[in-house]
């Protein structure tokens, strides 16, 4: 079938070794699909992918304003990881090229990780372990509990909290649950009636909460001071959540009877300086360096989830789940009917000039959809072939227009 753009001419250039799952999809599509191993420096990027239709990098790469303002073609940047601060998201949004990530894609593979640290905190492994390895044999059944029957509190019943809720009923445990909204039980967890009902009521607590003002030192050595002596602390979810320091204190007095961290106040950029916290050391603290999502089942579930949002821009116009530009969900393109995809910036006058020039080119709209947000509108047009260059071509030439594309 004849496109609009022929595929193979959409250059796709993806960086730091994005998962092959991505390179097979893209690849699949028809595009060109250009792969480089590392990240690149921002003189490196504008010549390589300064004209590249879509971009896909991780955490590494850094894209400027500068870099936005050399692209020609740009329409889709997929941050084929979690967090999109290595983007400026305004300036992409300003030249109409729509950023994605894969914010969940790995909520699965942190619930593992607590159900794992759940066992390994009753049981005190890693320190039966430690002291193997520096050739102790200490059989004990001393401070070794089963974790069937007992209470685990979870806090923050979103996508990873009420995932792990199952799985740990599954292992026999009794689950309440605290969040700030009302959100239903799965299984036979019942809600606290507040983080203080919880903290007295759970042998163990898991934080799955946001990085927010209401969860910044959500733990201190108040909330440390209510729960159950010798009861165990995980927090998979943001360090600003723990103060590091008080439950430092709470352990070395041993009113925490464990901890299991994987995310802290100040995490290092790289992995060359030593890493400092006052929990280094402490009997039954298992420390993780941000892992919790770490895995290569979630890297392919990125590559995924990604791959297929550029895939579903590029050919159809949808921005679904953006973190740049307003959302819009699109069915289908008829046969018959050719889409225009016209961005815009959101002041007074834009719509009633769109309406001008849709007006005069007297041509038949089969569908229309409008999502804005404070500056920018993402408007869509299915119309009739006949005629839809020229309107195109009109809407061009709205003062405010950012960018303009017809897709067949
Ligand atoms: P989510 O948004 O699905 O769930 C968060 C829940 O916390 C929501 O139900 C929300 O209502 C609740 N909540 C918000 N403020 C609260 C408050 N003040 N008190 C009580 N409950 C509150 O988020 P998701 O996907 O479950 O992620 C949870 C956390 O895990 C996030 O901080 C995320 O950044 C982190 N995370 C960490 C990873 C790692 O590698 N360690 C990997 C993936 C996510």
């Amino acid at each position: 079938m004849e496109t609009s753009y022929p595929l193979h001419k959409i250059k796709v250039v993806l960086l730091e070794n994005v998962h092959r799952r991505a390179v097979d999809l893209l690849d699949g599509e028809g595009y060109s699909v250009e792969l480089h191993e590392g990240s690149l420096s921002e003189d490196e990027l504008i010549s390589i992918a300064g004209d590249a239709h879509l971009l896909g990098i991780r955490s590494k790469t850094r894209l400027t304003e500068r870099f936005f303002e050399a692209t020609t073609n740009l329409w889709g940047v997929g941050a084929f990881c979690i967090g999109t601060n290595q983007i400026d998201l305004i300036a992409a949004a300003q030249r109409g090229v729509v950023v994605f990530n894969a914010p969940f894609s790995n909520t699965r593979s942190v619930a593992e990780k607590v159900i794992g640290e759940i066992i390994v905190l009753h049981r005190r492994l890693f320190d039966r372990s430690s002291q193997m390895h520096a050739g102790a044999w200490k059989k004990s059944a001393r401070g070794a509990h089963e974790i069937r029957g007992k209470t685990l509190g979870v806090v923050g019943y979103g996508r990873i909290g009420s995932q792990v809720s199952v799985l740990a009923e599954g292992m026999g445990m009794q689950v309440m649950y605290y969040d700030a909204v009302d959100v239903l039980p799965l299984g036979n967890a019942r809600p606290a009636g507040s983080l203080e009902e919880l903290l007295r009521e759970s042998d163990c607590v898991t934080l799955h909460v946001p990085d927010a003002p209401t969860t910044h030192n959500m733990i201190t050595a108040r909330e440390l001071s209510l729960m159950k002596p010798g009861a165990y602390l995980i927090n998979n979810s943001r360090g600003t959540v723990v103060n590091i320091a008080h439950l430092s204190d709470a352990l070395a007095s041993g009113h925490v009877g464990g901890a299991a961290i994987d995310v802290f106040p100040e995490e290092p950029k790289g992995g060359e300086a030593p890493f400092e916290t006052p929990l280094r050391g402490i009997e039954n603290v298992i420390l993780t360096p941000h892992i919790g999502g770490s895995t290569l089942e979630a890297q392919a579930n990125i590559a995924s989830e990604v791959g297929q949002k550029l895939i579903k821009l590029m050919n159809n116009g949808s921005t679904t789940t953006a973190v740049n530009l307003p959302e819009v969900d699109l069915p289908s393109l008829h046969p018959d009917h050719h889409r225009i995809i016209h961005v815009h910036r959101n002041v007074p006058g834009v719509l009633s000039a769109i309406n001008r020039v849709t007006g005069d080119a007297s041509i038949n709209i089969a569908a229309q959809y409008l999502q804005s947000d404070s500056h920018h509108s993402y408007m869509i047009m299915d119309v009739d072939e006949s005629g839809s260059e020229n309107l195109l071509a009109g809407l061009r030439e709205v003062g405010e227009t950012i960018r303009a594309r017809a897709i067949w």
